[in-house]
């Protein structure tokens, strides 16, 4: 996001820069209560403190070491895509084969442009699968029932559910955000990954958190982090999630309200070459033919929008615009876009 994030954090890296000693954090049982609370507050599920772990490293590092813990797989990793390219590219630099399986479009619902493609990852027999949810780059939101049977279909595997857009699910979305640790009544399949970065533009910092409900898979994954001299909890990430989820509530419901304000607006600007209807976080998914390349764009209208050839195989020919910007800012991109010759 080009905006600024929660003054809380910065005051609180100032104040622990103060202090004289920086060697060996550990994780805090007060920080795995604080992920807890924040679950119960804003998701209406129970996630007991023990089933949360607190990373010091970002979403993809941990979707790499929890294939690694999960090894050997009875069968292919899913990724349904298109996906923010992290998930395929964790399997592909693991060596766990991976299958890539688009959505299902529908490109005369705008409301469900997008649905998983529930028959086509059953019939692949994954040994995992790995979802986006909500969805990088649609920004859609999945229904609880898609997530239930995702979950079947992965069994003994894993559903690992990235949601490190969930906490930006728009207030006037009209459906509940479906928590996969909520709608899976904590399976012991079901991995979920989420991390500040997104939600308080906090992705500077190497920090994450998984809520794994299974003890066995816990402790394999603690193994396989101390194998590359990782262990829970880190002087950063501790601190800045803290701060952030502690003191940063009243500044995300700022921030959620001027989301959906630049959401109208780019979809208004955009028009016929909006694929979704964003739901959550700042991300417009968009039919490329009108409108140009990336490079096109880039050079000659100076606006940088991403190749949907990075979000897999189902992205060609898309692009994706980011519209967590300043109003002007966001003024001026979609002026450019819309305009026939650059200004
Ligand atoms: C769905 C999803 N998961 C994980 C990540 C990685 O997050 P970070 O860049 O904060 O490490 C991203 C970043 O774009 C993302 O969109």
């Amino acid at each position: 996001m080009d905006l600024p994030g929660p003054p809380a954090v910065g005051a609180a890296l100032r104040v622990r820069a103060g202090h004289p000693a920086f060697g060996y954090p550990v994780a805090e049982e007060a920080d795995r209560v604080l992920v807890a609370r924040w679950y119960r507050r804003r998701h209406g599920v129970e996630v007991p403190p023990e089933w949360v772990m607190l990373l010091p490293f970002g979403p993809g590092t941990a979707v790499r070491l929890l294939l690694e813990a999960a090894r050997p797989l009875s069968g292919p990793a899913v990724c349904v895509t298109p996906e923010w390219n992290g998930l395929a590219r964790a399997c592909r630099a693991a060596g766990v084969p991976v299958r890539e399986v688009p959505l299902v479009h529908a490109p005369d619902q705008r409301e469900n442009a997008f649905r998983l493609p529930l028959g086509g990852i059953a019939a692949v027999r994954p040994g995992m699968v790995l979802l986006s949810s909500p969805n990088n780059p649609t920004g859609l939101l999945w229904p609880a029932g898609d997530i239930r049977a995702l979950a079947r279909t992965a069994a003994p595997g894993l559903l690992v559910s990235d949601e490190v857009h969930g906490d930006l699910r728009h207030p006037d979305a009209g459906v509940p955000h479906p928590v996969a640790v909520a709608v899976t009544d904590g399976a012991p399949n079901v991995v979920t990954l989420n991390s500040v970065g997104k939600t308080f533009n906090l992705s500077g910092v190497p920090s994450c958190l998984a809520l794994v409900p299974d003890p066995a898979l816990r402790a394999r994954l603690a193994e396989v982090m101390a194998g590359f001299g990782l262990w829970e909890g880190g002087l950063l990430g501790a601190l800045v999630q803290r701060a952030a989820l502690a003191e940063g509530e009243e500044w995300l419901a700022g921030l959620l309200t001027r989301l959906v304000t630049a959401r109208e607006s780019a979809t208004a600007a955009l028009g016929g070459a909006v694929l979704a209807r964003p739901q959550a976080s700042f991300l417009l998914w968009l039919d490329g033919s009108g409108l140009g390349t990336r490079e096109e764009l880039l050079t000659q209208r100076h606006v940088e929008l991403a190749s949907g050839f990075d979000f897999g195989p189902a992205g060609s020919g898309c692009l994706r615009l980011n519209f967590a910007l300043p109003p002007d800012r966001l003024r001026t991109a979609l002026t450019r876009l819309t305009c026939a010759t650059t200004s």
